[in-house]
């Protein structure tokens, strides 16, 4: 693509996150709450999903129009059955750079290999705590630490970039910073906290609750010495650090304190097809009937384009109490994150 699009601020697409489920094997409180998330909430229907073969020509058309990397997302991705052949497809795609995957780790140990040689590269693993009582009380559904561990060191041992993300969240987890940093600097792991922000309808979001980066820094350096990272790329999501004397990074997802708009080149498609230009978005645009009614590859760009140029969202930056109240907002399980 010559003229690589770019929305009204200039922001260009470069990245896209793939939901390939709006289904979860936890139940995080904080996202998939039992109460709402029980028997009888109804998930996508089966033949809502978008296919692999639809996935992968979606993928190739943005890969067109400037997308370098693509993540792919849940609810919790591992639960699509044959995920890897996904994976496959879009490793073959000329001029994607990066395939990455997040994922609460609680089947990776199983399916680890295989993903690496299907073509990913890297594992985001999504873990709250180190204590299992902890950790128990957050995921609601028994799963223990233990398991997700050894899905890590599996997915190193293999070959994959693995990373460890934390949502902190006051009364939650916050006696876990300590611990889960000591044991991910043992171990070599970059592990990143992150801010809890006000995603979806459900989870009762309240700035009291928010442990920001300046409060979780200052708590680290009672205990380690560490060093600012330059970021790798303009519009990395995390701010990087490094414990002194070490390789090992400790990095801070600032959605709440400082938030990260200005450079934001994300995109996101749901499980169910529509394509989302903010985490924070209320409507989509509708990219699965387009491919289900036979458009061709330049109707699907044309509907597409404007989409993006036309984007002005910077929801981070502005929110405000009233927003965080009273506007609609899709789920995190539903959009991935
Ligand atoms: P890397 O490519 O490894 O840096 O991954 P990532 O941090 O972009 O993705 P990941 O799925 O690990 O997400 C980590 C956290 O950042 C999650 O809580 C996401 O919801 C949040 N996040 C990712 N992208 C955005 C974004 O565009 N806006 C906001 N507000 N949060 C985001
Ligand atoms: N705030 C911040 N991060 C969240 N995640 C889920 N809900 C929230 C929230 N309210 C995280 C998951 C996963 C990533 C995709 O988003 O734990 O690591
Ligand atoms: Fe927990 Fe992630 Fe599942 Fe949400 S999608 S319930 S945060 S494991
Ligand atoms: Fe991008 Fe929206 Fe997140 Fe801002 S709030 S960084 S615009 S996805």
């Amino acid at each position: 693509q010559d003229t690589p699009l770019k929305d009204k601020f200039g922001r260009p697409f470069q990245d896209l996150r793939i939901s390939v489920t709006d289904r979860c094997n936890f139940r995080c409180r904080y996202c998939m709450p039992k109460e709402i998330f029980g028997p009888d909430f109804s998930f996508l229907p089966k033949e809502h999903l978008l296919s692999f073969e639809e996935i992968e020509r979606l993928a190739k058309l943005f890969v067109q129009l400037g997308v370098k990397k693509i993540r792919l997302t849940g609810g919790e991705p591992l639960l699509r059955r044959n995920l890897s052949l996904l994976i496959q497809k879009l490793s073959n795609i000329d001029g994607l750079d990066d395939i990455a995957l997040t994922t609460n780790a609680y089947m990776l140990e199983n399916h680890a290999e295989k993903l690496k040689d299907a073509g990913l590269k890297r594992v985001n693993v999504s873990l709250d705590a180190i204590d299992d009582e902890t950790f128990k009380s957050i995921n609601d559904v028994g799963a223990k630490t233990n398991r997700v561990l050894k899905g890590i060191h599996k997915a190193k041992e293999v070959g994959l970039e693995v990373k460890v993300n934390m949502v902190v969240k006051k009364g939650m987890n916050d006696h876990e910073v300590i611990p889960m940093a000591k044991y991910f600097k043992e171990h070599e792991i970059t592990l990143r906290y992150i801010e809890f922000m006000d995603v979806g309808q459900t989870n009762g979001w309240d700035f009291s609750q928010v442990v920001t980066k300046k409060a979780l820094f200052q708590q680290l350096n009672e205990h380690f010495k560490l060093e600012p990272v330059e970021p790798a790329y303009k519009g990395e999501v995390a701010q990087r650090y490094r414990y002194a004397g070490t390789d090992t990074e400790v990095g801070f997802i600032t959605s709440v304190s400082e938030s990260f708009c200005s450079t934001c080149t994300r995109g996101r498609l749901s499980a169910d097809g529509k394509f989302f230009t903010c985490l924070f978005a209320t409507d989509g645009l509708n990219l699965k009937e387009l491919l289900r009614t036979g458009a061709t590859d330049d109707e699907i760009i044309s509907a597409f384009t404007p989409t993006w140029e036309n984007r002005t969202d910077r929801y981070s930056d502005e929110r405000t109490e009233e927003s965080v109240k009273n506007r609609p907002k899709i789920e995190m399980s539903y959009i991935g994150g």
